[in-house]
């Protein structure tokens, strides 16, 4: 038995985002964006469920802020609805979108509880889409625009800004795999995406510095840790091309201002080439205050010829799974941390998700969900042994506060440490959310 103790001032936090929580997708004067679309196209979500009403949390939020402040988190990471501020994407502003948000931060920091907001996660105005969406520059611009009006609404009382959510999802996830909205099967047109999300995120940082926003800013890659199945010099080659596309792929253009080449090749390989303007790679460096990591599962794989986009394949790791399939692979959280301060230089970091699936329901008022705290003890006992090893870590945010819309899992992937029933709308603390107020109370847990 050990006791794992975390440094002082280190913040502890939940994080959830606008489609999978809010509903009232039609309400208030909100534009659609490209997740209203792709749910309500069949086939696309699982059981055909969509996020009209979600969590209801757009009414409910008062009842959220409950929750967090009984939780004693310091920090709570949400995102906006972009259309629900510029319905069309630009132009005209909608007042009672801002207004939301305002009553809801208010509150938030009447109850002591710090808000930390994603700019973009996943939500683009549906207009946009129409007109090419994050292949065309013009919604760089548009991007810009927004982020410009939300920083100056919210000087003084949004401190915590993250640009992007997981460019490897809206680029790759949802342009090459076509899983997520809107749902394209393109490769080069992903990689030029990907490309896009980081010149808007750089253009986004320069626009937060020249105006004297009050506050920190930084983006939310999404990582993963794939380790090879043996020292075989291809199995090395291979795992290092499935890392690279989550990791060095979008951090080295952030930190060292530009793509790792071997990959440039590789995508040669398959045809691909990337358009960019001179001066790009300059802005996409605009130096960050922290960085995001978002971290849920790792991999083990092996080189095999003409397998997938790496020439690799996974191979079984016989590590447990959560209810939705992935690993649980505690040290890959480990060994990405240290990977990434290592390559990266001592960056803060605030871990802005890590969590885990498990399906339980109430019993008798009970939500059993020893799953989740288990693979809560693991993860953070990792983390604090990154912390030991120097890794500049600031704060911790479990995805997710709540149950809510999976995305094309729908509503049948529960990550919350509160239950939601999807039809009462009714919230049921887990026993993870006792677990985490306990271990956020003492600043500590015996593991
Ligand atoms: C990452 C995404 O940011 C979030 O929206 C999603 O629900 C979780 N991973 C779990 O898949």
């Amino acid at each position: 038995m050990a006791i794992i103790q975390f440094p002082k001032n280190f913040k502890w936090g939940t994080a959830t985002a606008s489609y999978q929580i809010e509903g009232a997708a039609f309400k208030d004067g909100r534009g659609l964006s490209i997740w209203d679309t792709f749910s309500h196209t069949a086939g696309k979500v699982l059981n055909g469920d969509n996020g009209d009403v979600a969590c209801d949390s757009y009414h409910r939020y008062e009842e959220d802020i409950e929750l967090m402040k009984e939780l004693g988190i310091d920090l709570y990471r949400f995102s906006v609805s972009w259309p629900r501020i510029f319905p069309n994407g630009m132009g005209e502003v909608n007042k009672k979108g801002l207004e939301f948000y305002h009553k809801f931060v208010d509150k938030l920091i009447e109850n002591g509880i710090e808000p930390m907001c994603t700019l973009y996660h996943w939500d683009l105005p549906e207009v946009l889409q129409e007109k090419g969406g994050w292949a065309n520059r013009e919604t760089i611009d548009a991007f810009v625009h927004y982020a410009e009006l939300m920083f100056k609404e919210f000087n003084g009382k949004i401190k915590l800004w993250i640009t992007l959510n997981e460019p490897w999802c809206i680029s790759f996830l949802s342009n090459y795999i076509g899983a997520h909205a809107p749902g394209n099967r393109d490769l080069q047109l992903a990689v030029q995406i990907s490309h896009h999300l980081l010149v808007a995120h750089g253009k986004t940082v320069r626009k937060f510095r020249d105006i004297s926003i009050d506050g920190k800013i930084g983006i939310a890659p999404n990582t993963t840790w794939i380790e090879p199945f043996s020292s075989r010099e291809e199995d090395i080659e291979a795992c290092r091309r499935e890392n690279a596309y989550f990791i060095e792929w979008f951090m080295d253009p952030l930190f060292k201002g530009e793509y790792p080449q071997f990959m440039v090749e590789w995508f040669k390989r398959k045809d691909v080439e990337m358009q960019m303007n001179p001066e790009d790679m300059q802005i996409v460096q605009e130096p960050i205050d922290f960085l995001g990591i978002n971290y849920y599962t790792g991999h083990l794989a092996r080189f095999k010829e003409n397998e997938g986009l790496f020439d690799s394949e996974f191979v079984e790791m016989g590590y447990e799974r959560t209810d939705i399939g992935w690993p649980v692979y505690p040290e890959g959280f480990f060994k990405v941390l240290t990977y990434i301060s290592g390559r990266y230089g001592n960056i803060p970091i605030y871990i802005t998700e890590n969590g885990s699936c498990y399906n339980e329901e109430p019993q008798n008022g009970v939500v059993a969900d020893e799953g989740r705290i288990k693979y809560l003890k693991q993860h953070l006992t990792a983390l604090s042994r990154s912390i030991e090893s120097g890794v500049n870590i600031k704060g911790y945010l479990t995805w997710s506060l709540l149950d809510n819309f999976e995305w094309a899992e729908g509503y049948s992937k529960r990550f919350g440490i509160v239950h939601v029933n999807f039809r009462t709308l009714e919230r049921t603390k887990k026993n993870s959310y006792y677990w985490y107020k306990q271990a956020i109370s003492n600043n500590y847990y015996i593991y």
